[in-house]
Formats: C-alpha cells, sequence, structure tokens
C-alpha cells in the first residue's frame, strides 16, 4: 500500500504537471503546523525562481486544481508561497480501511530483501554482563526485528567473547585457590569430571578477584598469560576447564536473554573463528597486504583523505600471540564462508569505532570480505546515572545487568501493588513484563549514539513518554473490546471504519496513517527510537479521544459503534506491532 504522503505527492506533482511546471515540485510533507492543515507542499517556493512568478500565484494556481479533488477538505495557498492541505474524511477513513485488511497494515516492505548477520550481544564468559552488554542487546534485538519485519534475512550472532586473557586469568586464580584440582595435575591422562568445578556465582567473583590480584602481582600476570596461551594450543586440563566455563556461563547467559526477550539464532563463540586464523595469515602475507613492524605482523590501513592517525591493524603480535582484532578479521572470514551475507552489522559501544573502522578497511583492502558485502558499524552512547557519569553501584562498581532489570521490575511491582488491583503473584508477572518494557523504551527511545540518563521513577512512571504508558494504553484497549464482547453484540463483517465525528478522533486516525513511513524510517535510519516517538503520539491521541469519545453505547446505530471497534482495534494492532519490533509484550492488565 501506497504511504498517504506519497498518494498526496502524486495528485500535487500532477496538478504542477498540468500547469506546465516540472512534477518535482510537487513534493508533500507532513505538516509543520498541525494547527492550520495535515500536509504541506512548499514546492511553489522553489518553482516561482526557476519559473520566474510569485510564488504564491503559482500556489493559488495549484490549490484550485486540488480543490475539485474529493480527496481534500481543503486546500489553501498561503503567503509567501505555501500549499496547506487537509484530506477529507472519506478519503481518511477509506485509508485506515485499506490499512485494516492489508497484511502489515500496508507497510511496504525492502524491495531488494538482503540476508544480514546483526553481531550484538558480545558477552564474555566468565565475567559479568554488565549495562553495555544490555545495551548492545536491547538495540540489536530491535534492529533485528525492524530488519525482518521488512523483509530480510536476518541472523542474529551473539558472538560470545570467550577467547582472551579473562579465561586465563580465571583458570590461574582457580589453580591459586584449589591447586589440586585434577585439571592442573600435567600428568593426567584419564577422562575429567562431568560437573565443573566451580558454581556460577563462585565463576563471576573469581574474574573480578583475579583481574584484581593480577594489577598488583606481576607474576601472576605471567602465570595467566601462560595459561592462556597453553589454553589455546590445547592444554588437555585448561581446556576441560574452559569448556565447565562456557557451560555454566552459557546456561546463565541465556535464562537473563530470555528475560530480557532477547533471542539469538547463533551462539558463535570467537574459538569458533580460530580455525580460520592460519590460512588467513598465510593469504595476508602470500598476497603482500601484511608486512612485518616491529617483529609484529600488520596491514597498513591509512587513507589519504584520514584527518586524524589510523593505525595499522595488528595481526599478529611480536610473539605471535594473536589479537581481538585477529579474531575479528576471521569471524568475517569465517561468515563469507558459512552465509555470505549481503551486510554485516555490529553493535557495540560507540567507543569501539575506531577499532571496527580499521578491521573493515583492512577487511576490505586484503579482499577477506566480498565487494558487495556491507560492514556496517553501529555504536551506542553511555547509560548515565542522574549525575551524569557512566552508570554505578552505590559502591561504585559496574552494575550487573541483572541488578538492573531486578531494580526496575521491583520498583513496577511497588507501584502496581499500591493499587492492590491484584495478587501478588500475578503482580510479580506482570511486573516483570512491564519492567522489561519500562528499561527497554527508557533505552530505546533516544538515539542510539546518544549517552542518556536511565532514571528508574521516570521509566517507570505510568504517564509520559515510557514503555508502561504505551502498554497502559494497549491494556486499556484490550478492556474495552472485552467488554464489547460482553455486551453480546459484533462487528458485522462487512462493516467499516466510518468518518471522524470529531477532532480528536480526526488526529487519531492521521497518526494512524502514518505507520509506515514510522517503520520505513526507522529501518532506513536504523533508527527505533522513531518506533517509540511514534507510539507515544499514537496513545496520547487515544487518550484525548477515549477521553472525550464513548466507545461502547447503546445509543449508536450498528454502523458508528462497529466503526468505534474497528478503530480501537487498529490502534491496538499497531500497538502491539510496533511493541514487538521493539522487543517487549504487553500483559492482559496491569
Ligand atoms: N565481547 C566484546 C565486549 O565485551 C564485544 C564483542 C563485539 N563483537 C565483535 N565482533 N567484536 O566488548
Amino acid at each position: 500500500m501506497k504511504k498517504i504522503v506519497d498518494l498526496i505527492s502524486e495528485d500535487v506533482k500532477q496538478a504542477f504537471a498540468s500547469k506546465g511546471y516540472e512534477e518535482k515540485y510537487g513534493f508533500v510533507t507532513l505538516s509543520n503546523r498541525p494547527d492550520l492543515c495535515q500536509f504541506q507542499c512548499n514546492g511553489a517556493l522553489q518553482a516561482a525562481k526557476a519559473y520566474k512568478k510569485a510564488p504564491i500565484i503559482i500556489a493559488q494556481e495549484i490549490a484550485d486544481i486540488l480543490k475539485e479533488n474529493a480527496r481534500y477538505k481543503e486546500i489553501t495557498a498561503i503567503a509567501p508561497g505555501f500549499i496547506n492541505i487537509t484530506l477529507s474524511d472519506e478519503f481518511l477513513a477509506g485509508y485506515l480501511n485499506g490499512m485494516r485488511k492489508e497484511k502489515d497494515f500496508g507497510c511496504e516492505k525492502e524491495p531488494n530483501p538482503m540476508k544480514i548477520i546483526i553481531d550484538y550481544g558480545g558477552p564474555n564468559i566468565a565475567k559479568p554482563l554488565h549495562v553495555g552488554h544490555m545495551r548492545s542487546a536491547v538495540i540489536g534485538e530491535s534492529l533485528k526485528r525492524i530488519f525482518r519485519f521488512m523483509g530480510n534475512e536476518v541472523i542474529g550472532d551473539v558472538h560470545l567473547g570467550d577467547w582472551g586473557t579473562q579465561m586465563g586469568l580465571v583458570i590461574a586464580e582457580l589453580k591459586r585457590r584449589k591447586p589440586d584440582l585434577v585439571y592442573f595435575d600435567d600428568n593426567y591422562t584419564g577422562e575429567y569430571p562431568d560437573e565443573a568445578p566451580f558454581t556460577l556465582s563462585e565463576l563471576e567473583e573469581i574474574y573480578p578477584a583475579a583481574s584484581a590480584y593480577s594489577k598488583e602481582n606481576p607474576e601472576f600476570r605471567e602465570e595467566a598469560k601462560k595459561i592462556t596461551y597453553l589454553m589455546q594450543n590445547g592444554h588437555r586440563g585448561y581446556m576441560a576447564l574452559w569448556k565447565h566455563m562456557q557451560d555454566v556461563s552459557v546456561t546463565d547467559l541465556k535464562r537473563i536473554y530470555e528475560r530480557l526477550n532477547v533471542s539469538f539464532e547463533l551462539w558463535k563463540k570467537e574459538s569458533d573463528a580460530q580455525p580460520y586464523i592460519p590460512d588467513m595469515v598465510k593469504y595476508l602475507k602470500e598476497n603482500g597486504y601484511a608486512r612485518i613492524s616491529d617483529g609484529a605482523l600488520v596491514v597498513d590501513v591509512k587513507e589519504e583523505t584520514d584527518t586524524k592517525e589510523i593505525p595499522p591493524c595488528m595481526i599478529l603480535k611480536s610473539d605471535g600471540a594473536t589479537l581481538y582484532n585477529t579474531t575479528d578479521l576471521a569471524t568475517i572470514v569465517e561468515r563469507m564462508e558459512l552465509f555470505n551475507p549481503d551486510q554485516i552489522i555490529y553493535i557495540t559501544d560507540k567507543r569501539q569505532d575506531l577499532y571496527f573502522e580499521t578491521i573493515f578497511r583492512c577487511a576490505r583492502k586484503t579482499k577477506l570480505v566480498n565487494e558487495n558485502t556491507k560492514l556496517k558499524f553501529i555504536g551506542f552512547g553511555t547509560m548515565n546515572g542522574k549525575d551524569g557519569k557512566p552508570f554505578k553501584t552505590r559502591d561504585g562498581g559496574v552494575l550487573r545487568l541483572e541488578y538492573l532489570i531486578d531494580m526496575v521490575t521491583d520498583e513496577v511491582y511497588r507501584k502496581i501493588m499500591e493499587n492492590r488491583t491484584m495478587d501478588e503473584e500475578e503482580a510479580r508477572k506482570v511486573a516483570e513484563k512491564v519492567g522489561l518494557a519500562a528499561l527497554k523504551y527508557g533505552d530505546l527511545s533516544n538515539q542510539i549514539s546518544k549517552d542518556y540518563i536511565f532514571d528508574v521513577d521516570r521509566f517507570t512512571s505510568f504517564e509520559g513518554n515510557t514503555g508502561p504508558y504505551i502498554l497502559y494504553t494497549i491494556v486499556r484497549i484490550k478492556s474495552i473490546l472485552e467488554k464489547f464482547k460482553e455486551t453480546g453484540k459484533t462487528v458485522n463483517p462487512g462493516l467499516e471504519i466510518l468518518e471522524a465525528q470529531s477532532d480528536t478522533e480526526r488526529d487519531l486516525m492521521l497518526q494512524i496513517t502514518k505507520f509506515s513511513d514510522t517503520i520505513q524510517g526507522a529501518y532506513e535510519e536504523m533508527a527505533p527510537h522513531r518506533i517509540c516517538q511514534y507510539i507515544y503520539e499514537l496513545s496520547d491521541k487515544f487518550s484525548s479521544f477515549y477521553h472525550e469519545t464513548k466507545i461502547i453505547s447503546d445509543e449508536y446505530d450498528e454502523k458508528r459503534q462497529a466503526s468505534l471497534i474497528l478503530l480501537i482495534t487498529l490502534v491496538q494492532g499497531i500497538l502491539l506491532t510496533c511493541i514487538d519490533l521493539l522487543g517487549f509484550t504487553a500483559p492482559d492488565r496491569m
């Protein structure tokens, strides 16, 4: 289904053409004065220059033609040369009936669907998840859903960090604490136990302890490095411990992601890319892409147009060790081989911007990536506390992701219990859903690249631009529809949405028509916040309409009653679709 602005543009373009002007001047946009009109065309101002005429004369000529068209209730030419456009109520209602009957409310999809890998989440085994990982997961999940909705094939990959020095640190610390474990006996040749020699909470406590200890103890640091090296080169005992760490971590990660309503098609790991490294290094050397610099193997990636210094991309350190870089390049090779995607999108903290720029340049220059495959980095801003500084726990530590979810959920629970309309068990379940909406909406309603302030009170408020407010609207519509059902009446299938009978009804209807525009915009700009803005306005317009309109009444004839029910059903459907694209769900009541 065509977007409503495009339909109107067609008419206005035709009008320009019929008066001998170039069609392009008939370009229509949403009105920036909604108090005066619904849409506007500013083309007469530009045409005036090209045709050396007064803009208002051209605007008036076009207005005179459009006035004849039944689609429009009001067309006015306004000095110096604007054309203000307001749709007829009949056309507006007709458009909504079209939307209502089409799949996905008539949103036009991507004409050239792509195969896209989204690399998001990026948790590290044996290290606790933190807020940055939450942002990556929340943003990535939403973008994945938006891309998929638009008709693309999208594969989400969690890209687990299981290959870094953190593994060696944890093993070294474990060795210090429990030196008698069979894993540390280099002469042992038997099977290792199925059960891990540590619990999850132990594992979570070990990493920070080991990391702190290594800072003051160089010997320990060396030991950890050695262990990392041995583990990466197949030491049996260390490999077995590494496997245990994976199992324990992944089970927990899956649980947390489930709580976040985030899911991955792929659970690939950094270690999966390691087998690709030897051939890749050989290829880079043999084709003259890599050179030795201070003993290290590097690829130069700077370009003439650079305004800042872009360091070479290091492939191997002077001791032959691989780096985060090496793994990411090998992962590109792996992804090309396994999936041959049209695009790979990476979502991390924007501080990794330069890092990815280097990787992308290196992959392009050395043709590790297919020429037609796009590589795209999306960097997000920091979530700050009310003091404007990165969010920390009270004792100054990095806030663990799960505490954050609990904090928001508990606050919602408290708010629900204040009203005491449900028992504790139900309230807990509802709070989990509403809390997640609060958290995700609080995040996604900001432009991705911007820092934002985490404010539990504001995020969990049932009023204003918040997740709970959107859910509240959905729940309210649901209860009206249930009440309608209870009256025993039904909507006769032949009936339609009728012309608006009030300003608030018309405003609501107009807002609905902007659905496709919003989703396409969010897709093209990779901007979920546009969806948030749209549903916030939609909820607000619904609220104004609802406050002055009785939705169910015996005084209505069958047609009017059906029209109102169809209208709010459409609002509900659109809201549900949008929150699904943002990655949260609505409770039955709240
Ligand atoms: N594990 C990394 C971190 O915690 C993020 C991984 C991002 N993805 C990638 N392909 N490098 O910072």
